[in-house]
């Protein structure tokens, strides 16, 4: 049933190229140029230019995917959005408008922290719009409208391909949104969907080189602490390469906004501590670089994760440089995080735990 794999995080891990396959098909139009939800979505076009506000709520890894939907629906639909912890959210007495469209995301569809900040929204008079990986399940019954991430069943606790395939849900969504409200040229999505199409074939090539990982997540096995930092776009996967690292490997680690570095944790970088640095977003190259900088002239072991095409210039100012597929700045998470996974399981392998079942974690958690 692991397919060969060791584990089934890896064989996971290995069935993204398809999750993201599966999750694109028959929303996107045959020409290529438009994105088609209204199978998932019964708003009408009226109802989505009226939305005044996003709140995007969310447990664990699901929260992290819902750190980047924020941006993709930010800088394609121009609606702001929010994004809250599922458990914080309920209790915090949120500003919820008949207006607000909130979106819950959930691989299990199960997570009772969720599903209560599901149902406080609908008591508010929300719709509720719902990314998740089971069809039928609580969340999905709940939800006024549904898209279904086609990741496949995800046995292993830390969740991978669920994640990424929620990222392939937002790229959709935030282009639908966006044809909707008139915030977006058709030649734009005409890019954007161009892009995605070719992710894939960009996973699939991250993960022949695999092995790569392997000898760098030992190094990294044997140290208690470690940093991964980067911004914008790279900060959001920044702390979900930490989680992952957190939950099956036990190794301590923070994710970093790099230009916040400064501003107090720099104290705790010291000789030979790894710092994970994630290098995609082209426009914010330059001031990425200066804080690696900052981190290197304190003894930082720095492993840099950059565009293909620029990393010689990060190899520069790094330890050690492993590249990504380009792609479009908006879309790079689909692939960085990928490095990540892979650092992750080899780290948990090292050290010898159960890579598919970390101690004192559920895959789906349905108390409060
Ligand atoms: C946690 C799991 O309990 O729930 C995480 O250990 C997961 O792996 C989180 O990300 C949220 O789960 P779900 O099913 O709501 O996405």
């Amino acid at each position: 049933e692991k397919a060969g794999f060791d584990h089934f995080m890896l064989k996971e891990i290995h069935e993204q190229p398809k999750a993201y396959r599966d999750t694109m098909m028959g929303r996107i139009g045959a020409d290529g140029k438009s994105v088609t939800l209204s199978k998932e979505i019964g708003m009408t076009t009226e109802q989505i230019r009226g939305i005044s506000r996003v709140h995007i709520v969310a447990c664990g890894t699901a929260f992290h995917a819902g750190l980047v939907g924020k941006t993709v629906i930010e800088s394609l639909a121009r609606i702001p959005v929010e994004t809250d912890v599922a458990s914080e959210y309920r209790y915090r007495s949120p500003i919820i408008t008949p207006d607000t469209l909130v979106i819950v995301v959930s691989q299990s569809g199960e997570t009772a922290d969720t599903l209560a900040a599901l149902r406080e929204a609908k008591r508010n008079g929300a719709r509720v719009l719902a990314i998740t990986n089971v069809v039928g399940s609580s969340v999905a019954r709940d939800a006024d409208d549904v898209i279904t991430t086609w990741a496949g069943p995800e046995i292993a606790v830390a969740s991978t391909k669920a994640y990424s395939s929620q990222l392939i849900a937002f790229y959709l969504l935030g282009l639908y949104l966006a044809q909707e409200r008139g915030t977006i040229e058709q030649a734009q999505v005409a890019e954007i969907v161009e892009a995605m199409h070719r992710l894939p074939d960009q996973v699939e090539s991250i993960l022949e080189q695999a092995e790569l990982y392997k000898g760098v997540a030992e190094a990294v096995s044997k140290h208690d602490n470690l940093f991964f930092i980067g911004r914008g776009l790279d900060f959001a996967v920044a702390q979900e390469g930490s989680l992952k690292l957190k939950e099956i490997s036990y190794i301590h680690s923070e994710a970093y906004a790099a230009g916040e570095l400064k501003h107090g944790t720099l104290a705790l970088i010291e000789d030979g501590i790894p710092v994970i640095a994630l290098v995609t977003q082209e426009d914010l190259y330059e001031k990425t670089l200066s804080n690696i900088k900052e981190v290197k002239a304190r003894g930082a072991h720095v492993l840099g994760i950059a565009n293909a095409g620029y990393e010689d210039e990060v190899a520069k100012s790094v330890d050690e440089t492993f590249s990504i597929p380009r792609t479009l700045p908006l879309l790079t998470p689909a692939l960085s995080v990928v490095p990540l996974q892979l650092l992750s399981y080899h780290a948990s392998l090292a050290r010898g735990n159960d890579v598919d079942k970390p101690r004192n974690l559920a895959k789906s958690v349905t108390v409060e």
